[in-house]
């Protein structure tokens, strides 16, 4: 069998996805998994980069393991994918030191999602480790010498980094490193139920791949619609209309949708009938996945298991490919001169020891 390319992509582990998650990256990783060899990165090194207290650090692992379920219970199969805890694969801290001297200050100072996570997290000034973070992600992506790289738009600018990064390396000391691509769902992102541009859970719009059919119905029925339609018998407007986009995002019974949107255009439908519909939709989608999740916590130790597994393996991909980074850049070889003379030097005064006797 040919070696399959690799793909890495991962998260930082802020606790359990939702259903703007399952369109804009799990759906893809469950389709990519049996075309690529995935590793999928638990990034806590990252999240490090803006949420560093002892509380935060405490809450890694519960995040870890419940994004974990998520992406299992998607149909992401940890026996074609390779999911693992970054801070426990020291070479990840290895490659970035090396990966430092690749990149400019001025050229991580001009990306604006530094700046966005900086002002989010409240941040007065830029930390040094957060105008890291895309040469942290850069290691990432070649501890397995990736080839793809899923994400969405706000990473590719980490994604174009990794690639001068990689050209970089290659020109300076032999190829090593493949040029990743980046990779984008063409679904994209998906509206919260606020009609906001992206469902997130920190802006309290989303619907969790784990709520029950109730909160569901709950979530529904508070979502944002055609905000000019105060009545009924008004007709409304469909498109952009959250109600709609999730209507033909999750719901399969496309006469059903099609029938809706013609009746809310000439004003016969009420909001009621729509958003029930759409929760019977929704919990339709969600149902075989909250019976896996369910299967999957039932066998306590499980996903912790997953983890360790792919972490070790992890760990031996990554000492392949930082042995040989630094046998190209020649750093193996200083230790080794180093080593070897410190050897002579200690048989030649055994030797003297035994002639002495
Ligand atoms: N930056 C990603 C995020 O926004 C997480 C991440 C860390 C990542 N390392 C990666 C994504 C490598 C893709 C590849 O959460």
């Amino acid at each position: 069998m040919p070696t399959q390319k690799r793909i890495l992509t991962g998260d930082r582990p802020t606790g359990r996805l939702h259903l703007g998650h399952y369109i804009g990256s799990l759906k893809a990783r469950a389709a990519l998994q049996h075309e690529y060899e995935t590793f999928l990165i638990i990034a806590d090194l990252h999240m490090l980069t803006t949420k560093n207290s002892k509380e935060d650090i405490e809450q890694i692992g519960e995040n870890a393991r419940q994004m974990v379920i998520d992406y299992m219970a998607c149909g992401i199969d940890p026996n074609l994918v390779t999911i693992y805890l970054q801070s426990a694969v020291h070479e990840t801290y290895e490659l970035n030191t090396i990966f430092q001297n690749l990149v400019t200050v001025p050229r991580l100072e001009r990306l604006p999602s530094l700046k966005d996570m900086a002002r989010a997290a409240g941040k007065e000034e830029m930390p040094y480790g957060l105008l890291g973070y895309p040469v942290l992600q850069a290691a990432d992506i070649l501890v397995p010498r990736a080839h793809l790289v899923p994400v969405g738009k706000d990473n590719l600018a980490h994604v174009e980094i990794t690639r001068e990064i990689a050209r970089r390396f290659n020109r300076y000391y032999g190829e090593v490193f493949p040029v990743p691509e980046a990779l984008v769902p063409e679904m994209g992102t998906l509206v919260g139920t606020d009609g906001q541009a992206k469902m997130s859970k920190s802006l309290g719009n989303a619907i969790m791949l784990s709520d029950d059919a109730k909160t569901v119905r709950k979530k529904v029925f508070s979502m944002f619609t055609d905000p000019n339609r105060i009545r009924a018998d008004i007709p409304g407007r469909v498109e952009g209309n959250p109600v709609f986009i999730y209507h033909d995002t999750f719901n399969p019974n496309k006469a059903e949708v099609e029938d809706l949107k013609e009746r809310y255009r000439a004003g016969k439908v009420g909001d009621v009938e729509v958003k029930e519909k759409l929760t019977v939709a929704i919990n339709n989608f969600l149902d075989p996945i909250r019976e896996r999740r369910a299967e999957i916590e039932a066998d306590a130790g499980y996903v912790d298991e997953v983890i360790i597994q792919g972490t070790l393996r992890t760990r031996e991909v990554a000492r392949e490919t930082l042995m040989a980074a630094k046998k190209a850049m020649g750093l193996t070889g200083v230790w080794n001169r180093i080593s070897r003379r410190a050897e002579k030097r200690r048989k030649r005064l055994a030797k003297q020891a035994t002639n002495d006797e």
